[in-house]
């Protein structure tokens, strides 16, 4: 998968790139992450990007021209694939698994990381393919959201992470939480391991993790259970 990044702060994605699973995905060729700064893609001494907003208030707006020309400077180069657009931003559709496992599948995406006060709305309007925030709350801008994007989206891109297991497994993969993980030593300060994951019972250990799952979702999450209600009634229509 290519990612290119539209960014006013290139460098904040550094460490982030040159470690772990992100390092890793890159060293095996199945990412690469071409970084834009949108400050190349202005025309003034000053290299300005942002404006007073029309009708007042307070806070700048990104300019539309350097966004236009930074999209259709990275697009027009493509000979093949057009990227999928998106722009990082409170007002965007929320970010969950489903959407991650939605954009693991495209070969290109490109990433917009707004700032200020926003966007000018045309780039809403006419350049994305569509806008995604993080979760309910504003960040200074959009470059941690897109290195969330990031994550979550590599190491479930085939071959990324050791074993295919590990996804599967994950908290939301199948919408549930995950179950409780163990490791040793067995008893620590006097709190037990559960006793059924020391049996060797995989049967056994099976059921329990399942359970588990169900209660820890009841308790943290259970709006997450009403989903899953909502969804079985849905294929048993279908079925
Ligand atoms: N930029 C600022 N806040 C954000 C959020 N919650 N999600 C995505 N981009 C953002």
């Amino acid at each position: 998968m290519q990612v290119d990044i539209i960014t006013l702060f290139p460098s904040m994605f550094k460490g982030f790139l040159e470690e772990s699973i992100i390092k890793r995905a890159q060293d095996k060729g199945i990412l690469r992450v071409n970084l834009h700064n949108l400050r190349q893609f202005t025309h003034n001494r000053h290299k300005t990007v942002d404006d007073l907003p029309f009708g007042g208030g307070g806070g700048m707006v990104i300019k539309p021209e350097p966004l236009f020309e930074a999209v259709e400077n990275i697009v027009g180069g493509r000979v093949k694939s057009t990227p999928h657009i998106i722009l990082l931003s409170p007002q965007g559709t929320s970010l969950n698994q489903e959407k991650i496992k939605e954009l693991a599948s495209k070969d290109n995406l490109l990433l917009i990381c707004g700032h200020y006060e926003g966007v000018d709305e045309r780039v809403k309007e006419h350049l994305i393919d569509e806008e995604i925030s993080i979760g309910d709350y504003v960040l200074t801008g959009g470059e941690l959201a897109a290195m969330v994007l990031i994550d979550a989206v590599t190491r479930i891109i085939p071959g990324v992470l050791g074993s295919e297991n590990s996804v599967r497994e994950d908290s939301f993969y199948d919408i549930l939480l995950d179950y409780p993980q163990y490791t040793r030593p067995a008893i620590f300060r006097g709190w037990k391991v559960p006793e059924v994951l020391l049996s060797g019972n995989h049967q056994k250990i099976n059921y329990w993790r399942k359970r588990k799952k169900i209660e820890v979702t009841l308790k943290k999450r259970p709006d997450l259970l009403k989903k899953v209600k909502l969804k079985q009634e849905d294929k048993q229509k279908q079925d």
